[in-house]
């Protein structure tokens, strides 16, 4: 069997702390002797991010959003994700396709059922031969009230087209993201993302050792 690496994701509404933790994540894992590729979506990609310039600041309808957050995944996974992973390594990837359906999905209202069928055709036939669903191995999910966020961010930068909704928008993203746990929950940590860095960090680092992360065989093995 081909070797797989780790694909972890981090997941959270705008705020919640997901940038601030990815760096010193990779570290970790790097000092434990692992090849660590830090990236994002959408974006990842010349091409993914190109088009990432367009999300942000043009306006589109849900639909067309959709088909270019996952156009943008797919030349992400294939020429990035993919191909990291069969050489055993670990991706740590800032938001993947949960945060399309808590954006796209719940915040905007945007039909859930087409969102499945996008992610379906998107994450297969990446491999050859296989044609199974590539999912994240670990999602890391920080959860923040949408207060907390609104809080943290105000005045922080100038809002793009997502951070600028109103904060009932953000709850029904959260909310999102719960509904993506409750769906596949043996895949997601849920870390308490309203306690201080220090103590967030900490947990982070208690869910990577008791997934086996920082202390998987090594590459190539
Ligand atoms: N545990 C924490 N307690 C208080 N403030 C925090 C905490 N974690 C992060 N912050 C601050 O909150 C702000 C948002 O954090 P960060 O940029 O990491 O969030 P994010 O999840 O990456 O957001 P986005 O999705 O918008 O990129 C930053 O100003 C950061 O310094
Ligand atoms: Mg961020």
């Amino acid at each position: 069997m081909q070797r797989r690496g780790w694909f972890i994701t981090f997941e959270g509404i705008d705020g919640a702390g997901k940038s601030s933790h990815i760096e010193a994540v990779a570290e970790v894992l790097r000092r434990a002797g692992r090849t660590v590729t830090v990236t994002r979506e959408p974006g990842g990609t010349k091409l993914a991010e190109a088009l990432r310039a367009l999300l942000l600041h043009e306006a589109m309808d849900a639909l067309t959003e959709s088909l270019v957050v996952f156009a943008g995944r797919r030349d992400h996974l294939r020429t990035v994700i993919a191909p990291a992973l069969a050489r055993g390594e670990v991706v740590l990837c800032d938001r993947f396709t949960d945060a399309t359906f808590a954006y796209q999905g719940a915040g905007r209202g945007f039909d859930r059922g087409v969102l499945s069928q996008l992610e379906r055709i998107t994450q297969s036939g990446l491999q050859e031969g296989v044609d199974t669903l590539l999912q994240p191995d670990l999602t890391l999910w920080f959860d923040l009230p949408a207060e907390v966020a609104a809080e943290r961010l105000e005045g922080a930068r100038v809002p793009d087209r997502f951070e600028a909704q109103p904060v009932e928008f953000f709850r029904r993203v959260a909310q999102g993201y719960a509904d993506r746990e409750s769906a596949d929950p043996g895949r997601f940590a849920r870390l308490d993302a309203a306690l201080p860095r220090e103590a967030v960090r900490a947990r982070l680092m208690e869910v990577l050792q008791q997934r086996g992360v920082a202390g998987a065989a090594g590459e190539g093995a």
